[in-house]
């Protein structure tokens, strides 16, 4: 008899575009931290569903608000008002400042409503550039792709959308010798996620502000993977700046949302500064499952939770201790993990160049190559490009998992030294 993984494996093999390269996994439910395949076998999983599961898995506040909401209403277009959305639109921007909220579904949908607030921002100037930095990603939309600085997601989609254009990452002269007088607006990552996990300098995020003042461009940050509290602060740029002089005083122009906000629900959103909230009047922008009800009650029920259990504390304190292990990790087999980057629960681990007991088909990238080997060891975590592992775990993960964590990390990198 044929097994359950084997038929999951065959229905996708016939039904399902082959987009994604996927791992030889058949999950079928979680809890907490945990995910089961559906042989039983548990794993632990550090890679959120790539920083999506802010909860983790069956939250009962997620599952109440889902089942609650959902008896009284789910959807009812973007011709009427509802209370969830308004009322999260402004917890959002209780926790950024001054400014409005439009909703939308995904982090590409949200970088499209910025591109295209930049364009009409500049628009009467004949300006429309936006430039985005070298490595970063902005999602696999048409603008998406043209918008994000890494040439694998362009290959075979040409022509490339114009007026997109990339610089390199925390290299502010560069930024500047790049301005052209179509140039509308700049875009980073505060820190850059499929790029391999890089944080901007504070001096890079002060500078590109001056610059973006002095020549009347907007700053636009994509904080759809390093944000949600995942860095200890809403937004990475505030945790960044924390006692930098002048860091107080930092603000982007806009903020794109996603992954963890609607902790598996899916729901993106963009947040403007005051001075330019109207600009995208009504009839410019829309979304038919923008900020639906449903949507919205469930990331409102997860900002309480996440306020209530002091979750960006537990990601601050407890992402410092994973990546005080991993360093430890490092220092003790420097053959297998080169160095360790990030901020709280995003959290980058460098494999050296060439690990010679590293098993499995050369021709694949060494990441997935090494995640396979913590799937065998009952762990989940996220390739980012071809040498980094990325972990993303829920906001809510426990010292216990964390340990857990690094348990099986040390175990897969002790038998490659
Ligand atoms: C920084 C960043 N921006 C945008 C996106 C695209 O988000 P989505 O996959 O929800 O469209 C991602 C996804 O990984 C991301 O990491």
């Amino acid at each position: 008899m044929r097994n359950q993984f084997e038929t999951v494996r065959e229905l996708y093999a016939k039904n399902v575009i082959p987009s994604y390269g996927r791992f030889d996994l058949v999950l079928s439910h979680g809890v907490g931290s945990h995910v089961f395949d559906v042989s039983g076998r548990r794993y632990l999983d550090l890679g959120g569903g790539i920083a999506v599961c802010s909860l983790g898995h069956a939250h009962r506040a997620i599952t109440e608000a889902l089942a609650e909401q959902s008896k009284k209403l789910i959807h009812v277009s973007n011709l009427y008002f509802t209370e969830p959305q308004g009322r999260l639109a402004a917890e959002l921007i209780q926790h950024i400042a001054p400014g409005k909220v439009f909703f939308s579904n995904s982090g590409a949908e949200a970088n499209e409503g910025l591109f295209k607030l930049a364009r009409k921002f500049g628009h009467d100037e004949g300006r429309f550039e936006v430039l985005t930095a070298v490595n970063s990603f902005h999602g696999r939309t048409l603008a998406g792709i043209a918008a994000t600085g890494q040439d694998k997601v362009k290959k075979g989609f040409e022509p490339i959308m114009p007026g997109f254009r990339h610089i390199p990452y925390n290299d502010l002269a560069a930024a500047r010798a790049a301005l052209s007088p179509t140039t509308a607006a700049i875009m980073i990552e505060g820190v850059q996620g499929e790029g391999g996990v890089t944080p901007a300098t504070p001096e890079y995020l002060l500078g590109l502000r001056a610059l973006c003042d002095e020549k009347k461009l907007l700053l636009l940050m994509d904080g759809v993977q390093d944000g949600y509290f995942r860095t200890g602060q809403f937004q990475s740029f505030q945790r960044i700046l924390e006692g930098v002089p002048g860091g107080e005083k930092f603000l982007p122009d806009c903020i794109s949302m996603a992954k963890s906000l609607g902790g598996g629900f899916p729901i993106g959103a963009f947040w403007v500064r005051a001075p330019y909230q109207d600009l995208l009047g009504p009839g410019t922008h829309a979304s038919t499952f923008g900020g639906t009800p449903l949507a919205c009650a469930v990331a409102l029920k997860i900002l309480e939770v996440v306020r209530a259990e002091k979750l960006a504390d537990n990601a601050r304190h407890l992402g410092a201790w994973l990546k005080q292990e991993l360093a430890r990790l490092a220092a003790s087999y420097p053959h297998v993990i080169k160095n360790v980057r990030g901020l709280g629960f995003i959290i980058g681990f460098e494999l050296a160049p060439d690990i010679a007991k590293l098993p499995g088909d050369p021709a694949r990238l060494q990441s997935a190559r090494f995640v396979d080997l913590l799937h065998a060891a009952g762990l989940l975590a996220i390739p980012a490009g071809a040498n980094v592992l990325r972990l993303l775990p829920p906001l809510n993960l426990r010292r216990e998992d964390a340990a857990e964590g690094i348990a099986i990390i040390e175990s897969v990198v002790k038998k490659l030294a």
